[in-house]
C-alpha cells in the first residue's frame, strides 16, 4: 500500500497536439491601455464537480505547457508577468529551465488549432528561495514572459490583493482548470477549460477537517499562506492539471486573485478541501520580482478597507461532513438495494450507487453486454428502488468492458432516467477507493446481488468475519477454491463465517455481494457468482478495482475513504507468514497416535450449547475448562447463552460431520517426557490452523490459578517422528484472525 497521497495537483501531459498552438509568430502589439485594469472580464472553471466555463470567462486564466502538451495552470497578473504554483517547475528540489516551457493565453478548448489564443515562451521562472516542497508552502512562481501578452477581451489580468486584504470566511470563490474531472479522470475532449464554485474555509475549519483521520489515515497540520476552499462534504475541488491556477473572488465589480491551486489528498474527498497558497501573503514577494516592468501586476485597494486588528476567528465551529452513503437502518435492511426488472427474466439484484446509478451483475442482461444500448431498447425496464412508490426508468446500460470474460469484473451500470432524491431511503451504499484495506475481523454480511435464490434457511445473512488475506489463501485455498496470496490491491475477500452450512443444504444460486461495515457505514466490498455449491461463498472478488471504472462513468457515485484503522496489537504481520504445513490432520499432532484412538482423552470436554453440542473444550484445572470464544458466543451477542460440559466421555467419537468446522479442535504437543501439551486451538472454520495459546498464558494464569504451565525450557519437545510436523515456532501462529484468539474459560458449577 502505497502510503501517500498528498497530491502536487500538477498533471501529466495531455496529449500534445501537432501544430495546435504555434508561436504566434506576431510582435509585441502595443495596444495595452495606459493604466492596467484588472479582475474584469468582458461582459458577457481539474475541476472537479464543475462545468464548462463560457468563453472569456476567466481571460486571466492560462494554460503552461510543457514538451507540447498542457501540465499546469497560471493567472496573467500583467502583460508580462504569469503567476503559478512552485512545484509545477521544481523536480527533485531543481528548477526546471524556462525555455522548455510555454505560456498559451486566450484558450478555451485546447482542442485543436485555436482562434484568439496565443503563446509566449517563458523567459525566466522565478520560485521563493526557501521552497521546499508543496507539503512545506510557499508553493508560489512568477513566469517572466518572454514577450508580453496581448491583451484583449480573452487576455486580461486579474487583481492581486494586498497583504492586509481579508476574503471573508465562506465567500464564494471560483477555482479554474483543465485539470482531471475526478482522480484519474482526465478531462474528456474538447478540453474546455472547466470553472467551479468553491467557498473559503477559515483556517480553524479547515484545520479542523484535516485534524480527522482521512485517506492512508493522514492527518495535516495547515501552515501560514496556505488557504482552504471547498466543502467539507468534497465532490467539488481541483484535481491534477489545475496547480498553478487561480482562485478567485469578486469584489466591487473585480476579480481578486485569493488563492493559487496547490494540492489536495486525492480529488473532492470528504473532509478534504483543496489546499492553495494564499496570494495576500506574497504582495511584497511579487512586487520584488515584478520591479522595474511598466505596467506591473495591479493590487487595487480593497474596499472597503479591511478592520486591521480584528482578530481571525479562531473558535469556528468544526463541521466534519460524515459519510453520506452506507448507513441503513439496521443489517438486511438495505436502503441501496435495487431490483432491476426486465420483460421476461426474473428480478435482478443490484446495487444503488449514486443519485442516477445503479450497479447489478452483467450477466443479468446477456445479450446486452457487448453494446451501449440505445435508450429506446430500454423502455420496458424498470428499477424499484426501497421507499419510492413507484419504479423508476433506465436511461443507459453502460456494461464493463471485461464483463463477457472476467468473472470479476461482471458489472454493468444502470442510469436511471431522472435522479432520485437521496433521503434515508433510498440511500446509496459507499464504494471503496481502490488503495482500500478492509482490515481483517472486519464485519461483514452477504446480501442478495443479481439472480438470487433464497439462501438455504434463515442463515443467508448471517454475519461473518473478513479473515486476513493470508489466512483467506491459507485456509480456503486448500477447500477447493483458488485463492491468491495477498496482493495489492487483493484479488479475494473471504468471509469467516460464524456456521457452516447445514448438512444437506446447498446454496445454489449464481450471486451474492459481500458488505462490509466500518464505523457504522456500509461498503459494498466484494462480488461473488457462485455455481451450485454447499459451502458459503468464500472467496469474493473485491469491488475496489472497479473504483475507477464506476467513478469514470457515473461521476457522482460514492467512493468512502477507509473508515477503520485499527489493526489491533497484530498489524500486519499474518501477511509476512506462510502457510503451516497441512497434514491429514492439521498442522501437528492433533490426533492421536493410532494405538491411542479409542482411549478416552482425559482432559477433553464436550461443550453442548443450548443443548447442542458444539465444541471440544479441554480441562486446565479442577474447576476450569478452556473453550474458544466462537463456540459459545453468537457474533455481536454478548450474552451467554446456556452451557453444559460433559467431563469423561469426549474424545470416544468424532463429533457429527455436521460440527466439524466449528468444534474448534485443539492442538495437541507431546514433550519428550511424554506429557501432553495444549498448544493451540483452532482458528474459526479451520482443522487446520491453530491459535497459539502461549500468548494466553498471564490471562489464564490470572483467571485460573491452579492451571499448570510447563515451563519454558521443558517446551516444547516434539514426538521425534512428528516433529517437522509442527510450525517450528508456535508462537508466530498467534497471527490468526483475531477473534480466534478470544479464548473463553468455562468456570464449572460442580452439580450435585
Ligand atoms: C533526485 O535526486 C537524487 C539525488 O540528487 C537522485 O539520486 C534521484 O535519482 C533523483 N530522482 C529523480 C526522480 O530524478
Ligand atoms: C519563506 O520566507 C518568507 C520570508 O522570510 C517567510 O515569510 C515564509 O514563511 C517562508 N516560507 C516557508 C515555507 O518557509
Ligand atoms: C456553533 O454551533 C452552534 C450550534 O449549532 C451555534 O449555536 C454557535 O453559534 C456556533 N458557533 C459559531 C462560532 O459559529
Ligand atoms: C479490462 O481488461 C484489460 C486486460 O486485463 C485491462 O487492461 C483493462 O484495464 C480492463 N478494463 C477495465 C475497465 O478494468
Ligand atoms: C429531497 O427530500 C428532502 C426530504 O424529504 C426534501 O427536503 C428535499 O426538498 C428533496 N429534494 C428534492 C430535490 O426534491
Ligand atoms: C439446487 O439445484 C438443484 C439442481 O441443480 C435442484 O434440483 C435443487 O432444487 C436446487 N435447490 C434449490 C433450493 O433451489
Ligand atoms: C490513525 O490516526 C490516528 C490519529 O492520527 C492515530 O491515533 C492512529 O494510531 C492511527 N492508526 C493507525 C492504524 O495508523
Amino acid at each position: 500500500m502505497s502510503q501517500h497521497l498528498l497530491l502536487p495537483l500538477v498533471i501529466l501531459a495531455i496529449s500534445p497536439i501537432p501544430g495546435a498552438f504555434q508561436d504566434s509568430a506576431l510582435s509585441p502589439t502595443q495596444e495595452e491601455p495606459e493604466d492596467l485594469d484588472c479582475g474584469r472580464p468582458e461582459p458577457s472553471a481539474r475541476i472537479m464537480g464543475g462545468s464548462d466555463a463560457q468563453p472569456g470567462t476567466w481571460p486571466w486564466q492560462v494554460s503552461l505547457h510543457q514538451g507540447g502538451g498542457h501540465i499546469c495552470g497560471g493567472s496573467l497578473i500583467a502583460p508580462s508577468w504569469v503567476l503559478s504554483a512552485a512545484h509545477c517547475f521544481v523536480t527533485n528540489g531543481t528548477l526546471e529551465p524556462a525555455a522548455e516551457w510555454s505560456v498559451v493565453l486566450g484558450v478555451h478548448s485546447q482542442d485543436g488549432p485555436l482562434e484568439g489564443a496565443h503563446v509566449r515562451a517563458v523567459a525566466a521562472i522565478l520560485v521563493p528561495d526557501n521552497y521546499s516542497g508543496v507539503e512545506r508552502g510557499a508553493d508560489v512562481a512568477l513566469l517572466r514572459l518572454a514577450s508580453p501578452a496581448r491583451l484583449g477581451p480573452a487576455v486580461r489580468p486579474v487583481c492581486l490583493p494586498r497583504a492586509s486584504h481579508r476574503f471573508a470566511h465562506g465567500t464564494a470563490c471560483w477555482a479554474t482548470g483543465w485539470g482531471d474531472i475526478q482522480e484519474d479522470d482526465p478531462l474528456p475532449l474538447p478540453w474546455v477549460l472547466q470553472e467551479v464554485e468553491l467557498r473559503l474555509l477559515g483556517e480553524a475549519a479547515c484545520q479542523c477537517l484535516y485534524s480527522r483521520p482521512g485517506p492512508f489515515n493522514l492527518t495535516f497540520q495547515l501552515l501560514p499562506g496556505m488557504l482552504c476552499a471547498g466543502y467539507p462534504e468534497g465532490r467539488r475541488d481541483t484535481c491534477q492539471g489545475d496547480s498553478g491556477g487561480p482562485l478567485v473572488c469578486k469584489e466591487g465589480g473585480r476579480w481578486f486573485q485569493a488563492g493559487i491551486t496547490s494540492f489536495g489528498f486525492g480529488c473532492g474527498r470528504r473532509n478534504r478541501p483543496g489546499v492553495f497558497t494564499a496570494v495576500a501573503p506574497y504582495e511584497a514577494w511579487i512586487r520584488e520580482q515584478v520591479l522595474g516592468s511598466e505596467p506591473g501586476p495591479a493590487f487595487p485597494t480593497q474596499s472597503p478597507e479591511p478592520q486591521s486588528g480584528l482578530p481571525e476567528p479562531t473558535d469556528e465551529n468544526c463541521t466534519i461532513a460524515l459519510p453520506e452513503c452506507g448507513k441503513a437502518p439496521r443489517p438486511g435492511a438495505w436502503p441501496w438495494e435495487a431490483q432491476v426488472m426486465v420483460p421476461g427474466s426474473r428480478p435482478c439484484y443490484g446495487a444503488l450507487v449514486s443519485e442516477s446509478w445503479v450497479l447489478a451483475p452483467a450477466s443479468c442482461f446477456p445479450g446486452r453486454i457487448s453494446s451501449d444500448l440505445p435508450p429506446r431498447d430500454l423502455d420496458d425496464w424498470r428499477v424499484m428502488l426501497p421507499s419510492r412508490p413507484r419504479a423508476e426508468r433506465v436511461a443507459r446500460l453502460v456494461p464493463h468492458e471485461n464483463a463477457s470474460w472476467d468473472d470479476a469484473s461482471n458489472l454493468a451500470l444502470l442510469q436511471l432516467r431522472a435522479p432520485v432524491n437521496l433521503s434515508t431511503a433510498p440511500r446509496p451504499v459507499c464504494l471503496p477507493h481502490p488503495e482500500h484495506y478492509f482490515l481483517p475481523g472486519s464485519r461483514c454480511r452477504l446480501a442478495r446481488w443479481g439472480h438470487t435464490e433464497p439462501a438455504p434457511g434463515a442463515g443467508s445473512l448471517l454475519e461473518a468475519e473478513l479473515l486476513g488475506a493470508w489466512w483467506c489463501h491459507c485456509l480456503y485455498g486448500r477447500q477447493g477454491e483458488s485463492v491468491p496470496p495477498p496482493g495489492e490491491p487483493p484479488q479475494a475477500l473471504c468471509p469467516a463465517y460464524q456456521e457452516e452450512e447445514v448438512a444437506g443444504r446447498c446454496w445454489n444460486y449464481s450471486h451474492w455481494s459481500l458488505l462490509c461495515r466500518e464505523e457504522g457505514t456500509w461498503f459494498l466490498a466484494g462480488i461473488r457468482d457462485l455455481p451450485s455449491d454447499c459451502l458459503r461463498p468464500r472467496a469474493f472478488y473485491p469491488l475496489q478495482s472497479h473504483g475507477p471504472w464506476i467513478s469514470h462513468v457515473t461521476r457522482g457515485a460514492y467512493l468512502e475513504d477507509q473508515l477503520a484503522w485499527d489493526w489491533g496489537p497484530e498489524g500486519e504481520e499474518t501477511e509476512t507468514q506462510t502457510c503451516p504445513p497441512h497434514t491429514e490432520h492439521g498442522a501437528c499432532g492433533l490426533r492421536p497416535e493410532p494405538a491411542l484412538m479409542g482411549v478416552l482423552w482425559p482432559w477433553l470436554a464436550e461443550v453442548h450449547v443450548a443443548g447442542e453440542r458444539v465444541c471440544t473444550g479441554i480441562l486446565v484445572a479442577p474447576g476450569w475448562v478452556l473453550a474458544a470464544t466462537h463456540c459459545i458466543l453468537r457474533l455481536g451477542s454478548t450474552t451467554v447463552p446456556y452451557i453444559e460440559v460433559y467431563l469423561g466421555r469426549a474424545g470416544a467419537g468424532p463429533l457429527p460431520q455436521s460440527h466439524q468446522v466449528t468444534s474448534a479442535p485443539p492442538l495437541l504437543c507431546q514433550t519428550e517426557e511424554g506429557s501432553w501439551v495444549l498448544v493451540g486451538m483452532a482458528v474459526r472454520g479451520s482443522r487446520e490452523l491453530f491459535a497459539a495459546i502461549g500468548p494466553e498464558e498471564t490471562w489464564i494464569s490470572q483467571t485460573v490459578g491452579e492451571a499448570h504451565f510447563l515451563p519454558p525450557s521443558g517446551f516444547p519437545h516434539w514426538l521425534p517422528e512428528g516433529g517437522d510436523l509442527c510450525p517450528p515456532d508456535m508462537a508466530r501462529a498467534s497471527g490468526s484472525p483475531r477473534a480466534a484468539l478470544f479464548l473463553l474459560l468455562l468456570t464449572l458449577l460442580i452439580q450435585g
